[in-house]
């Protein structure tokens, strides 16, 4: 992990139950962040956060679909509160895939996907922007993915919510620029958790082989991006899109 000091900081951390997420929480934690975790999953969510606590971090549970925008207010105000009107970083990493040719993708498979990977982005965010304005320090990160630059098949939904994520994360980056804000994405390639482990075997092989360093990527290898990104230090690197993919799209 890399060296990053967040102490006295607090970061809010979106689908913290697991994978990357997690990954994510654990690094914030790690660096001397309080760390909020937002997921859908209560029991695991908990275990996720009991797991941070034992390890020596300060993690708490938010129940929350960061699609539904009166749940994402009422969240947001409730760690507003816990946290003292205080939220340093944000790390919109919630997503989902239902993966499947357009030419048979149902409208709730685009609208699912659609209202989770950049609707959810959007609240959340807009959620927590005027309190990091009123302190004049916020870190927005936010988890796009190489689909949303290069596209992917079976993927028209996944790749469109990442594309708007990352055109989301510019735009913001613009908007909040003069308040010391910055806002940046990272866009992960193949990385090993639950949202991948369901792939057919045959295109994770394909993948492996796309892949010029030989490995897939791990939950760390994101979240070591993010720990640059919510760091203090990265103060003049804001609207970049950055992908963690051993290579894959250089
Ligand atoms: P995952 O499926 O293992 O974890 C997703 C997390 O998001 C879970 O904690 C889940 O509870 C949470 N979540 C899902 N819907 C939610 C909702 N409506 N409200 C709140 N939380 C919700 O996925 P993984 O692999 O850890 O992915 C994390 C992020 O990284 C996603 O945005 C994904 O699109 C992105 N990504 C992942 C890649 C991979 O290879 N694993 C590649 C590129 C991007």
């Amino acid at each position: 992990m890399i060296q990053v000091d967040l102490n006295g900081q607090v970061a809010v951390v979106t689908g913290a139950t697991r994978g990357i997420g997690f990954g994510v929480a654990k690094a914030l934690s790690k660096a001397g962040a309080a760390v909020a975790c937002i997921g859908t999953n209560a029991e695991k969510l908990n275990a996720s956060v009991e797991q941070i606590n034992s390890d020596g971090g300060k993690a708490t549970a938010f129940i929350c679909n960061v699609a539904d925008s009166a749940a994402v207010k009422q969240t947001a105000a409730e760690i507003l509160e816990q946290y003292g009107s205080r939220v340093d970083i944000l790390v919109n990493n919630a997503g989902i895939t239902r993966d499947t040719l357009l030419r048979v993708m149902t409208d709730e498979q685009w609208d699912d996907v659609i209202a989770v990977n950049l609707r959810g982005p959007f609240l959340v965010t807009r959620a927590f922007i005027s309190a990091m304005r009123k302190k004049k320090y916020g870190r927005v990160v936010n988890i796009a993915s190489i689909s949303g630059m290069i596209g992917n098949r079976g993927q028209a939904n996944y790749s469109a919510s990442k594309a708007g994520v990352i055109g989301f994360t510019r735009t913001v980056a613009k908007e909040v620029a003069n308040r010391n804000i910055t806002v940046n994405a990272i866009s992960p390639g193949f990385i090993e958790t639950d949202m991948t482990a369901v792939l057919d075997p045959m295109i994770v092989t394909e993948m492996k082989n796309r892949i010029p360093v030989g490995r897939f990527g791990q939950p760390e290898d994101i979240a070591n991006a993010v720990l640059f990104f919510a760091s203090p230090e990265a103060s003049f690197v804001t609207g970049q899109i950055i992908a963690i993919d051993g290579g894959m799209i250089m």
